[in-house]
């Protein structure tokens, strides 16, 4: 899929494209029938929320479940990705939030760029996200909320959350929030939030500052999102687990247009539980490791 000039010039000034309807539901529905068993699983993978059981994060679905390892591959939303940065792309990151039913909890204001660079030190801010609805998503169950034209600011303060929710983010102060909604057009437009039935895809760039609020309806909102980095831009340090931050910078072969509906051969290499390496970590960047061996 080849973005229009319009497209492109809309992703420069917004931050973010919205494709409603990108996939089919029954595309969706082979997704969202492993999702119970996946977040069942007692794994280091699946992150819950806060003082609950609902899941709030599962990483990496796609080292080893296969319908995950196909929609990684998907052309749908790989290629839009390779298209805006000119150059092949891997697998930084790959979640299914979970935002349950009466139990997802608010991501706060944030930037994923921030993350990846204080964290991961990946060098510049291209890699971005690209996000699937595996449910409908309404104003009541906690959708993505954007500020139109933050990613222009590059990488802004933020500090390190180790305790408002279960998972540790760079988080954006309310003042700077505020400035930043006011600059986009305040009550016109200062927030977007992308609203849309199963199977609708958000591209949005790293930098673009966003958030969620909790999920008080009866509604889950299960959203798939691909953090896909160019090659060339690939993490110098594995601070973070291999299972959030990944460590394999082979570019992806995307599967043919129909592979969600039809069977095609896929590597899953953590289909037998996660290796020990995956849990490894280390403060030191990976070239200074690499020297000291
Ligand atoms: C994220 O920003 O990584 C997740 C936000 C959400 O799922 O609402
Ligand atoms: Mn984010």
């Amino acid at each position: 899929m080849k973005l229009s000039k319009e497209q492109l010039e809309q992703f420069d000034g917004e931050g973010y494209l919205f494709f409603p309807g990108q996939f089919t539901r029954e595309e969706m529905q082979a997704l969202t029938d492993e999702v119970p068993e996946l977040y069942d699983r007692r794994e280091a993978y699946n992150v819950r929320e806060k003082g609950r059981d609902a899941v709030r994060t599962n990483f990496a679905a796609h080292m080893y479940s296969k319908p995950f390892a196909k929609l990684a591959r998907h052309p749908r939303m790989i290629r839009p990705v390779m298209d805006l940065f000119d150059e092949e792309v891997y697998m930084h990151q790959f979640k299914i939030n979970g935002k349950m039913a009466f139990e997802g909890d608010v991501w706060q204001w944030h930037q994923d760029y921030g993350t990846w660079l204080n964290d991961d030190m990946m060098p510049t801010e291209r890699a971005m996200n690209v996000a699937i609805f595996l449910d409908d998503v309404n104003e009541y169950n906690g959708p993505l909320l954007f500020i139109p034209g933050s990613h222009k600011k590059g990488v802004v303060e933020a500090r390190h959350d180790l305790t408002t929710t279960s998972y540790p983010l760079w988080t954006v102060d309310n003042d700077l929030i505020a400035q930043l909604v006011q600059r986009a057009g305040g009550k016109e437009g200062g927030i977007a939030s992308p609203k849309g039935p199963a199977g609708s895809m958000i591209l949005f760039h790293s930098c673009l500052v966003h958030a969620s609020s909790s999920n008080l309806s009866p509604w889950n909102r299960v959203s798939v999102y691909l953090s896909l980095c160019a090659v060339s831009n690939h993490i110098r340090r594995f601070k973070r687990p291999e299972f959030i931050a990944h460590r394999d910078f082979t570019a992806i072969e995307c599967l043919p247009d129909d592979c969600l509906l039809k069977d095609y051969p896929v590597d899953l290499p953590w289909k037998d539980g996660l290796p020990a390496s995956a849990l490894q970590t280390s403060t030191v960047p990976f070239d200074e490791m690499k020297k000291a061996a």
